[in-house]
């Protein structure tokens, strides 16, 4: 059984599907938009480790592929990839040193939603997201369920340490607390702020169709058990085929506050530009952030981030702090700058 998102097999189903809904004529049940314009050109925006992800998922998409197929097809890349730390394979452990990974994804022409939360044992949390989505009509799965229901499907258990991710584990497990049992060890590389790394990517087709997906390895030394923004739909990601997606990446538990995937595609929907959009969502993170998470000037003490893209193709990001983002417009993949409101010190 392929795990791919076929339109042609989903088709199949919807159209005989919408006639026979016993939705009473006089009710709308579309939800409310603003104009934009019907013609769509290709885009795909990512985090800014996803460079390599615009790339191949535009080349999908220019192949006629799905928009969620291709948006897996690039995030790919970063979960199989053991230098990249923040997400699937090589992703920093929780603190008991075992990797639990965090997914979801959806597909905007079919209206469909999948997640996983604390996977352990596989590298691609986002294929067992997009079968989640594809063929049960539950959205999320979470741990040993999320993983026997990999393996049915196929998948086979390995171990996501890398010699480099352990390493860096044992180094935060021998360093965390000056009086615990565990010896200090030399460090040149301090961590600071605790890894939230994650690859968030969405892509629009140029029949304007929609997908976004979101896929890491979450909050590094993590409490075992925890799931972040990324599993969750509305937080990690969302997507409006009438409107866009977006998604984020930082830190989880100011995201979940605002639900701000979908907070972003509602400024969207509202008539904002896709940049305007994900600054007025941080702005409400913001606003929702307790004191305890702010330097003594009012500045946040972590970081956040948001991307969208519209139905039409246009594409923007903004953060709390500078960074970048990476897209591909049609024509080529390239990092660009996030709009932000702190400079670092
Ligand atoms: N945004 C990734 C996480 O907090 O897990």
């Amino acid at each position: 059984m392929t795990d791919s998102f076929s339109r042609r097999e989903f088709l199949g189903v919807s159209g005989a599907a919408v006639t026979a809904l016993a939705v009473p004529v006089s009710v709308d049940t579309s939800a409310p938009a603003v104009h934009i314009p019907k013609a769509a050109r290709p885009a795909a925006i990512s985090s800014s480790n996803g460079l390599g992800a615009v790339a191949r998922a535009m080349e999908a998409v220019m192949a006629g592929e799905d928009t969620l197929d291709a948006a897996v097809e690039g995030v790919k890349i970063q979960e199989l990839d053991p230098t990249d730390m923040s997400v699937g394979y090589g992703g920093l452990p929780n603190e008991e040193g075992v990797v639990q990974l965090d997914a979801s994804c959806m597909h905007g022409p079919s209206k469909r939603a999948g997640a996983v939360a604390a996977l352990e044992g596989i590298k691609t949390p986002s294929e067992i997201a997009r079968l989640v989505l594809k063929y049960t009509d539950h959205i999320m799965l979470v741990g040993e369920g999320a993983k026997r229901f990999a393996l049915s499907y196929g998948y086979e258990e390995e171990d996501l340490m890398t010699p480099a991710s352990r390493e860096r584990w044992l180094r935060w497990r021998a360093n965390r607390g000056a009086h615990d049992d565990w010896l200090d060890v030399e460090d040149d590389d301090p961590l600071g702020q605790r890894p939230t790394g994650t690859i968030n990517l969405n892509v629009v087709n140029a029949a304007g169709d929609v997908s976004s997906i979101t896929t890491t390895s979450g909050l590094a030394w993590k409490i075992p058990g925890r799931a972040g923004d990324s599993p969750i739909i509305g937080a990690g990601q969302y997507t409006d085929n009438a409107i866009g997606a977006a998604g984020s990446t930082g830190r989880g538990e100011s995201n979940i506050m605002v639900c701000g995937a979908f907070l972003t595609v509602e400024f969207m929907r509202q008539g904002m530009a896709p940049t305007d959009a994900c600054r007025a969502t941080l702005q409400r993170v913001m606003a929702l952030t307790e004191p305890r998470l702010l330097h003594p000037d009012g500045r946040p003490r972590f970081s956040l981030n948001f991307y969208a893209v519209n139905k039409a193709g246009d594409f923007g990001g903004a953060g709390l702090y500078p960074g970048r983002f990476a897209a591909h417009d049609g024509r080529d993949a390239a990092h660009h700058d996030l709009a932000y409101f702190y400079e670092r010190q």
